[in-house]
């Protein structure tokens, strides 16, 4: 666990990360069991935490989540402000449901939906100016990591962020997956992810004079078992969790190590 005062700059987060799951009748046992236990556990209190759900489940995300310490948000935003954009949703909107946080250039996205690093920035940029925390993903895939251009990739991933980066450090978060880790069971080694986050941190601090204050998260097969170290890196922040966070006993475990 970190103890330099560093640490108390950044936020530390643990946010979950639903993708195309659930039903409503699974999201409320799920909503019960994180609520109940971030209420009792004075330990789970200690990081801020989150879930990104699908847009339909927002208003449920509302009611059960509205007045609780845990955040909630989704998982992609437009870069419009409205208009004729058939099937996107508006950061002011995902406000209007009590949306704090969005996802934005999940790598999913980006490899079906075809997002540029440039659209993602727009994304970006487009919640922020609606109070939201967007949190950029990047990462490379494993074609990249094995030509040694992870670094390369993740840089390309996070420059047209630059202008966003400098203005509104404290409203943005970082998360870095790995592609190759993502739904795979095969985590970055807390070594590998702890010198890929140092570098984004070094990549952040060209970019913005408080680079220091934005937390970057590491996401790509967290589980309970492998959370405690990988969150114990000097620049790893907390997590963002896939497949681990449907469940509410490997989610809290998550949440509790962080
Ligand atoms: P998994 O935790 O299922 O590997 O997913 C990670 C992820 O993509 C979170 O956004």
């Amino acid at each position: 666990m970190k103890c330099d005062s560093e640490m108390y700059k950044r936020n530390r987060w643990v946010i979950g990360n639903w993708k195309m799951n659930s039903s409503l009748v699974a999201n409320a046992t799920l909503l019960e069991a994180i609520v109940a236990a971030r209420d009792e556990s004075s330990g789970v209190g200690a990081s801020r935490v989150a879930v990104c759900a699908p847009f339909p489940y927002l208003t449920q995300l509302q009611r059960t989540l509205g007045g609780t310490a845990i955040a909630y948000g989704a998982q992609d935003v437009s870069e419009h402000t409205s208009g004729a954009y058939t099937g996107q949703v508006s950061a002011a909107m995902l406000g209007e449901f009590g949306a704090t946080i969005v996802l934005v250039g999940h790598s999913e996205r980006r490899l079906y939906n075809a997002e540029t690093s440039a659209l993602v920035a727009a994304k970006a940029a487009a919640a922020v100016a609606a109070g939201l925390t967007p949190v950029i993903c990047v990462g490379e895939t494993l074609a990249e990591r094995e030509s040694g251009l992870a670094e390369a990739t993740v840089a390309r991933q996070l420059a047209p962020c630059a202008a966003l980066m400098a203005s509104s450090p404290k409203n943005i978060v970082i998360a870095y997956e790995p592609v190759w880790a993502i739904g795979t069971g095969k985590t970055a080694s807390p070594a590998e992810a702890q010198a890929m986050h140092a570098f984004i941190r070094s990549e952040l601090a060209k970019l913005s004079a408080a680079a220091a204050d934005i937390s970057v998260l590491y996401g790509g097969s967290v589980k309970a078992a492998n959370a405690r170290e990988l969150f114990s890196q000097s620049d790893i922040d907390g997590g963002l969790i896939g497949g681990a966070s449907l469940i509410a006993e490997d989610f809290l475990a998550i949440v509790s190590a962080a």
